[in-house]
């Protein structure tokens, strides 16, 4: 990381010109004062040696869900095992019961209250996955309020349908049925709807096969959606070859990925988001194979993965620091996992991520002696100001 400007993710010292919400210029205090001729509007905001940087990308999160699994973390504490849980009717499936039975405004209410804490921490961009309703109905619904959400706060929200998350408890025994719902019903009437920006996955022995995830991904492909996956997590299946010869844009949480996996995601650009909540909270002790990404230049994305039962953590700024102390990831591969190739995970590369003429004026000012302090001290530190499109929302 340069003390400087010109790794576009850091800058001190920095001006900026924005017009229309977008960055149209960007340069050194020092460079703009060569210039004499000054837009007569032009506003100006003395940033006192304090830090400049992208608004942080929260690139895989299941914000919109009801109820807690508290007590599912305390069976944990005591032993038993996340895939148990599963196996006995918890864990996902509890959230789905809770979620159901809640409404739009309550589902909205909870979701709001999350939202707010990751702008708090800088986070200006967030994934929000469905996956906690299963059902049409309630996709919609928990969808829906992703949208409010992007309409209330100044925050951009990329919608992922991840109606394959669980077997349904109307389908137990009959995953091939829904997975045809899924493609034939649920799919084509969410992105009708312009509700959804991508399909997700759950590719597990808790949750599809690899049959079943090439089968969904070929249908969101026919109707023109992006497609990532949760895959790697518990066991090696090869959902993240898969989905990487798909064309999947991310794949996530990784911790059993294969060198074949690594080498397909290469081949085909395909970023590798790291969850370390989840290892956490799991106690998982089996770590993903940095150094194997890393020699084949795969794009390390980090993402809080905030959802009730493997991560219920809401602050980008304390995962970052776990992508260091648990992944061994450096300082400066935290925060570009959390901005530049967090927006490559969703398509956004050229929107946001970076402090860089043509993207949009999205930026956090932090009072901090370095950015590193941002992946070191929790709890204290909130921004200086926030601009959103341009716009100073917030500070
Ligand atoms: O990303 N792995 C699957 N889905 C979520 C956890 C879901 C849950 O336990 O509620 C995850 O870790
Ligand atoms: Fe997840």
């Amino acid at each position: 990381m340069k003390n400087g400007i010109s790794d576009n993710s850091v800058f001190r010292h920095a001006a900026l010109l924005i017009e229309g919400g977008k960055i149209i210029w960007v340069g050194s205090m020092k460079e703009l004062s060569q210039y004499s001729v000054f837009p007569e509007n032009l506003i100006q905001y003395d940033c006192q040696g304090k830090w400049l940087m992208p608004g942080f990308i929260d690139c895989h999160t299941h914000l919109v869900f009801a109820g807690n699994r508290s007590n599912e973390f305390e069976k944990r504490l005591n032993g038993v095992s996340y895939q148990e849980i599963a196996e006995q009717g918890g864990g996902i499936l509890n959230t789905v019961n809770a979620t159901r039975a809640a409404s739009e405004e309550d589902l909205y209410q909870l979701a709001i209250r999350r939202a707010k804490a990751m702008l708090n921490n800088g986070v200006t961009t967030i994934e929000i996955k469905s996956g906690y309703g299963l059902d049409h109905e309630t996709e919609k619904r928990v969808l829906k309020v992703a949208k409010r959400i992007e309409a209330s706060l100044p925050i951009n929200i990329s919608k992922t349908y991840l109606g394959a998350h669980a077997i349904p408890p109307e389908f137990k025994g009959n995953a091939d049925a829904y997975v045809n719902k899924i493609c034939d019903e649920i799919m084509p009437d969410l992105a009708d709807a312009n509700f959804i920006d991508a399909v997700d996955v759950f590719c597990e022995n808790i949750g599809f096969t690899l049959a079943q995830t090439e089968k969904i991904f070929r249908r969101a492909k026919s109707l023109g959606l992006a497609i990532k996956g949760h895959t790697e997590q518990l066991s090696a299946m090869g959902g993240s070859e898969l989905a990487a010869n798909m064309g999947a844009m991310s794949v996530d949480h990784l911790e059993y990925l294969q060198a074949s996996d690594v080498k397909a995601m290469a081949k085909n650009d395909t970023v590798a988001t790291l969850l370390p909540g989840a290892f956490y909270y799991l106690k998982e002790t089996k770590l993903p194979p940095i150094n194997l990404l890393r020699e084949h230049q795969v794009p390390m994305a980090i993402a809080t993965d905030f959802n009730p039962g493997s991560s219920p953590i809401a602050s980008l700024p304390l995962i970052l620091n776990m992508a260091c102390t648990l992944f061994g990831l450096t300082v400066e591969e935290a925060l570009q996992g959390a901005t530049l190739n967090a927006a490559k995970a969703l398509g956004m590369q050229n929107q946001v991520g970076t402090l860089e003429a043509g993207k949009l004026a999205d930026i956090v000012c932090w009072d901090i002696s370095h950015p590193r302090d941002l992946v070191y001290e929790f709890g204290v530190i909130t921004p200086s100001w926030i601009m959103k499109k341009g716009d100073r929302v917030q500070g």
